[in-house]
């Protein structure tokens, strides 16, 4: 009796962990007016059926590889926007002060990618036009997976941002 007790007790434990660990939500907030900040960069996520050169670096690799399913594997354009009040921290990957920092906008499927400094470390986050967050609706758009790449790449990916800050606006 007691045992039964006690294992449904630590059942109820697991489902509750297991159900925090796979519903991942946005860790940086949704920046109200980001659609004002300056256009830093125009880029593409690339179709499913893109043939990459064969010395492709393992980062763009992953990068085409992880977000193919977007716009059903046509691609889309991205727009990167940057905080106006962090365009100078942003031109050399920071450091970067607290809050809002960037967002990437994939155009076609309405993601708005959301990068948040706090303490100078970066938090990930996904939201669509409405800004309701969207980082449990696919594996790739959870706070985890993003840092990944925006963690781990340490010589692309500098406090966080992984743009060449080669920035047509300051040319
Ligand atoms: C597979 C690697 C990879 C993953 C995973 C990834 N990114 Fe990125 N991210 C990139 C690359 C590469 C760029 C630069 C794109 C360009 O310049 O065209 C970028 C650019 C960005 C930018 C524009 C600012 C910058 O860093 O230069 C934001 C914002 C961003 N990503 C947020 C996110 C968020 C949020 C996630 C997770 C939901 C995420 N990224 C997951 C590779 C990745």
């Amino acid at each position: 009796m007691y045992f039964a007790k006690a294992c449904k007790s630590i059942a109820l434990l697991l489902s509750f962990i297991f159900h925090s660990v796979s519903y991942a939500d946005s860790v940086a907030s949704y920046p109200e007016g980001w659609e004002d900040w300056p256009v830093v960069k125009e880029s593409l996520t690339l179709p499913a059926d893109t043939v990459l050169p064969p010395d492709t670096s393992l980062f763009i690799q992953e990068a085409v590889r992880s977000y193919s399913w977007i716009n059903d594997g046509q691609g889309s354009p991205l727009t990167i926007r940057v905080n106006p009040e962090k365009l100078e921290q942003y031109k050399t990957h920071g450091p970067y002060t607290d809050g809002p920092t960037v967002v990437a906008v994939s155009e076609v499927q309405g993601i708005i990618w959301v990068t948040e400094h706090f303490s100078g470390l970066p938090m990930y986050g996904s939201y669509n036009r409405q800004g309701e967050d969207i980082a449990s609706t696919h594996p790739t758009l959870e706070p985890e997976f993003c840092a990944r790449c925006h963690d781990t790449y340490k010589d692309i990916c500098i406090n966080g941002t992984c743009t060449e800050p080669v920035l047509s606006p300051y040319e």
